[in-house]
Formats: C-alpha cells, structure tokens, sequence
C-alpha cells in the first residue's frame, strides 16, 4: 500500500495489537492456567506510550511480562499485559576498557549471551541458559556461577506506565540486590523496561571462582579456559541438574538462598553440621536453600501435580497439568518444614500473582 501525501503517517500504526481473554499458559515457564483480561504486544518504546495514551487501556492495571519464567499464576490476570517482544542487539560502543552491548527487552537472555561470544564480546558466558529475557534480567538482578547482572551493567531505559516518559538509569538508581532491585521495590509495576546496556570489561578475564567451575577446571586439565569453553561449560553444568522448561514446567530456584547473621548460621550448624553455608563480605552468611530442602526430605516429593525436582530440590516444577494453587500449596508446605527444622523462612524467588 502506498501513503498519499495527505494519509496520515500515523493511520496504519495506530492500532495496538490486543487480544481479549489470551491465554497466558505458553507464555509461562511453569505452563499455569490463567487468561490475561488484554493481552498487547509491544515491540517498540512507542506501543508503551500508545498503551498509556489508549483511552482504555491507559486507565488499566498494567502486568509486564518477559519470560514468564520467574512466574507463578494462581488466577487469571485482570490487568492489561504487556508482553514485551521489542527486539534487537548491537554492539553500541568500543571503549578501550569495555565494549558497551543494547538490546531490546523482549531479547531472550541466551540468545545475547550467545549474540555476544559469536561477535568476539566475552563476559556474559557465566549467565549461559538462564531463562527469560534481557528486560526482566535487572529485575532480579539475575545470577550465576559467580557473575551477576550488576557486573556487567551499564544502564537501561524504562518508560514510566502513568506519564509515558522514559527515563535511563544507572546501576545505582537500579538500588541492585541479590535478586533484587528498584523494579521490585519503589518502582514495582510502575514502570517498564525497554532497553538495558551492557558493560563487557576488556581485557576480558575468566570468572571460575564458583566450585562447580573449578571442578570442570580439574576435571579437563584446562586451567586456562576460553569464554566460549566456560560458555559451554555453564551450559553443561545447568542441562545436567536444571530441568529444560520447554520438557518440564518450573521457574527455576524457587526460593532464594537465605542471608543470617553469623550468630544464626551457628545455631544452624548446631542443628545440622553439615549445611552448606558461605560467608559474605558484611560478616553474614548466605545459607543454601536447596540443601536446607533436601536435607528436610523434599527432593523428588509432589504435592498433588506439584513436585520437588529430583536433581536439584530448590527447584519446584509442573509434573503435567498443575494450578498455580498446588505450586503454592507445595511452597508453603517446603517453608513449613525448613522453618520447623532450622528456624529459616525462605523467601520465594518468583511472582505469585
Ligand atoms: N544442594 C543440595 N541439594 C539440593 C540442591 C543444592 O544439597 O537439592 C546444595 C549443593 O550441593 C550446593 C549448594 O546446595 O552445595 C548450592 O547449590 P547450587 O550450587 O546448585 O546453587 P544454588 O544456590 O542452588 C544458585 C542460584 C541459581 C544459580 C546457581 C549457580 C539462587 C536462588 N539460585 O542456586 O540461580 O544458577 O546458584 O550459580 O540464588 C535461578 O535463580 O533461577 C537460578 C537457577
């Protein structure tokens, strides 16, 4: 079709691509049964003001949604959706100490880690095969094998879902956390991320410190890696105790691994001297929250259609055609024992909606 000089460039883009009633089991990591009241597609920064300035939709609780793999639906969602599906990666600058990586936030996160080492960028290599996509990554501030997405941040652009602004922030004004940020306190379904630059620090330079790494190190006699090797063996690492959500329903660690004070942590060990424990910096101690599971006996066990992994018990999983209420109910049943047992409430990972 051609535009005559009098069209309006804007009538053949006005429309926003809304569903009514979508269902959102496919777009969820754990395969949840739930309906989305509209379902809109944004592929651009602009289909986010058009949502804000739509007569209705603008007026609409809003629900962003990437992956869907840091998600647990227990009902039907009565919020407009925002599936984010804007694409697109490019190297954005050469510094002499880093290259500087934008992409869009409905990238999948793999794909830019792979994007990246076929383009000679190494630094992502660590974060291979996490689930989800580049937008929801600072989110949680997404973690791995020793490297976390504040590493290796720059900055990212979110438009504001009341006034249709955008705004770029830094890491500080993202406030990161272990599996935190900004976007999960103040700025918590107020905003949506549209694009999220990454730092790739040059030289370039291996990150094994994580115990699982070093053994790969051992175990192959390579003790100088390349990104593309630790890239793969990431990848290995994950296939063998992290269930494929394409095959298997879940939403990866479902609990995050607790933070104690030293005196707590000793009380612990008290109770069981074997938990596995690492100290922080600030003199605390982060505890692992799969072992505290496994050691409570869940691991392979199911509530209802509901079930803990049999390979790694910090990970909850679909075993074919459960609600988000046996997930939930699973859940409360886990922190109940661990917090009978050790003392310890676990905080859950994912979204409960
Ligand atoms: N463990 C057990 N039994 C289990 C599971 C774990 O004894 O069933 C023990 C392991 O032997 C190990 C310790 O617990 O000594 C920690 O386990 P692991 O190294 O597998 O790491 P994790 O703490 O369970 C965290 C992240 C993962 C990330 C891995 C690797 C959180 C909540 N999870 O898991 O992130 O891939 O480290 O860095 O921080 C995710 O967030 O979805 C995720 C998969």
């Amino acid at each position: 079709m051609s535009l005559s000089p009098s069209t309006p460039a804007t009538a053949v883009s006005v429309e926003l691509p809304m569903e009514r009633g979508a269902s959102l089991r496919s777009f969820n990591s754990f395969g949840l049964p739930s309906n989305a009241q509209t379902l809109v597609r944004i592929r651009s920064t602009a289909d986010v003001r058009r949502v804000v300035d739509h007569p209705e939709l603008g007026r609409a609780p809003k629900f962003v949604l990437g992956g869907g793999s840091n998600l647990v639906l227990t009902r039907d969602v009565p919020a407009c959706v925002l599936k984010m599906e804007i694409e697109g990666i490019r190297l954005l600058h050469t510094h002499e100490d880093a290259w500087v990586v934008e992409a869009g936030a409905g990238v999948v996160w793999h794909d830019l880690v792979a994007w990246c080492l076929d383009h000679g960028l190494p630094g992502l290599e660590n974060m291979a095969l996490i689930p989800g996509t580049v937008g929801a990554a600072p989110v949680q501030n997404i973690g791995a094998y020793g490297v976390e997405l504040k590493d290796r941040f720059e900055s990212l652009d979110a438009v504001d879902l009341v006034t249709g602004r955008t705004v770029t922030l830094d890491a500080a004004q993202c406030r990161f956390g272990y599996r935190d940020s900004i976007f999960k306190q103040g700025l918590a379904g107020k905003s949506v991320i549209t694009t999220v630059r990454l730092r790739l620090p040059r030289p370039w330079t291996p990150m094994l410190g994580y115990l699982e790494l070093e053994r790969k190190v051992l175990e192959t006699g390579i003790s100088a890696p390349d990104a593309r090797q630790i890239f793969d063996w990431v990848c290995a690492i994950r296939r063998a105790k992290l269930p494929d959500p394409a095959v298997i329903g879940n939403a990866g660690s479902f609990f995050k691994n607790p933070v104690v004070t030293a005196e707590q942590c000793r009380d612990i060990i008290g109770r069981d001297p074997h938990v596995v424990h690492y100290p922080l910096d600030d003199g605390s101690f982060k505890l692992a929250a799969g072992w505290l599971i496994d050691a409570c006996g869940w691991k392979g066990k199911s509530i209802g259609r509901a079930g803990v992994y049999e390979k790694q018990a910090l990970v909850l999983v679909n075993r074919g055609g459960a609600s988000g209420a046996e997930v939930v109910t699973l859940a409360r049943a886990i922190q109940e024992s661990v917090y009978g047992r050790f003392g310890i409430r676990l905080e859950p990972e994912p979204v409960v909606v």
